[in-house]
């Protein structure tokens, strides 16, 4: 795994990134890109920046099938804090990836462990996830994996904690008792069987689960961890949320900023052991 720390638009720097893997596999109907999409307030410029590549010309959709990370349990579609409607304002509703290419859970189905289910075979028949996007909970949480959660994990209905309750209130009203306390998610290990993972995380409350992946080994408490498992997986981050490194992981950020004060970002190796 490898942490990448920048100073450029975390938005702008994962959209160029996705552009190009994109184009780069030159999609089909038949043969399909593949990805995994989160929500959340990091990466609202991400896909600003996804809508304007597409916009100009230079990213499209069309052969593109996406698998949404997480929905909260209850709300309706329409709901302006669902996921659906976030997914929609940022990106579905200006970009021409097909209706039928879409995925996001149903957190209103009447079957939530079936729409599970459902959701992993859909997965595994699209040939797995090219590219798992994603963002990380103040508490280390991937998607809606909760400390504690195992790595083998697949998609299921889980429960949220007190802190990601009160972390995502401002998005209703700052009023915890409006936020839906359960929500299906993809599991760890959906997220660990992609090809590739690129997760954003910024700012200084996020610094503190950064920082846990130069603990040694990986930790079930701080799921960002599993992470350093996958063979190709990446953390950007922005100078805040790089603010908490461990010294030895600081000393080499340093080094590497000294030597290369204008590059576009600087790279360290998180040992997996
Ligand atoms: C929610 C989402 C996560 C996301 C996290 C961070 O809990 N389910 O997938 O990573 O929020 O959100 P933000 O980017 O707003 O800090």
């Amino acid at each position: 795994m490898r942490l990448i720390v920048t100073k450029m638009n975390l938005g702008l720097w994962a959209a160029a990134y996705i552009k190009e893997k994109i184009n780069t596999a030159v999609p089909t109907a038949e043969k399909p890109f593949v990805l995994g999409l989160p929500t959340g307030g990091t990466v609202v410029d991400m896909y600003a920046n996804l809508r304007m590549f597409h916009k100009q010309g230079t990213l499209s959709f069309k052969n593109v099938i996406s698998f949404n990370m997480d929905e909260y349990v209850g709300l309706p579609k329409d709901h302006p804090q669902s996921y659906h409607s976030y997914m929609h304002q940022n990106l579905f509703g200006e970009v021409d990836e097909l209706p039928q290419n879409i995925h996001i859970l149903n957190g209103q189905a009447a079957d939530l462990n079936q729409e599970c289910a459902d959701y992993e075979a859909a997965i595994e028949k699209a040939g797995g996830i090219d590219l798992f996007l994603g963002g990380v909970g103040r508490n280390g949480h991937i998607a809606f994996n909760e400390p504690g959660s195992s790595f083998s994990t697949r998609t299921r209905l889980v429960k949220l904690t007190p802190s990601t309750i009160e972390a995502n209130s401002r998005f209703f009203l700052n009023d915890t008792q409006r936020v839906p306390h359960e929500a299906l998610s993809v599991g760890i290990g959906t997220v660990l069987a992609a090809k590739e993972i690129l997760f954003l995380a910024s700012g200084d409350k996020k610094a503190e689960a950064v920082a846990h992946l130069f603990a040694p080994g990986t930790d079930a408490n701080w799921p960002i961890t599993a992470l350093k498992t996958h063979a190709h997986a990446t953390l950007l981050v922005d100078m805040e949320a790089a603010s908490q490194l461990p010294a030895s992981a600081k000393a080499s950020l340093d080094a590497q900023m000294q030597a290369n004060p204008a590059a576009e970002h600087w790279v360290l190796e998180v040992p997996e052991k």
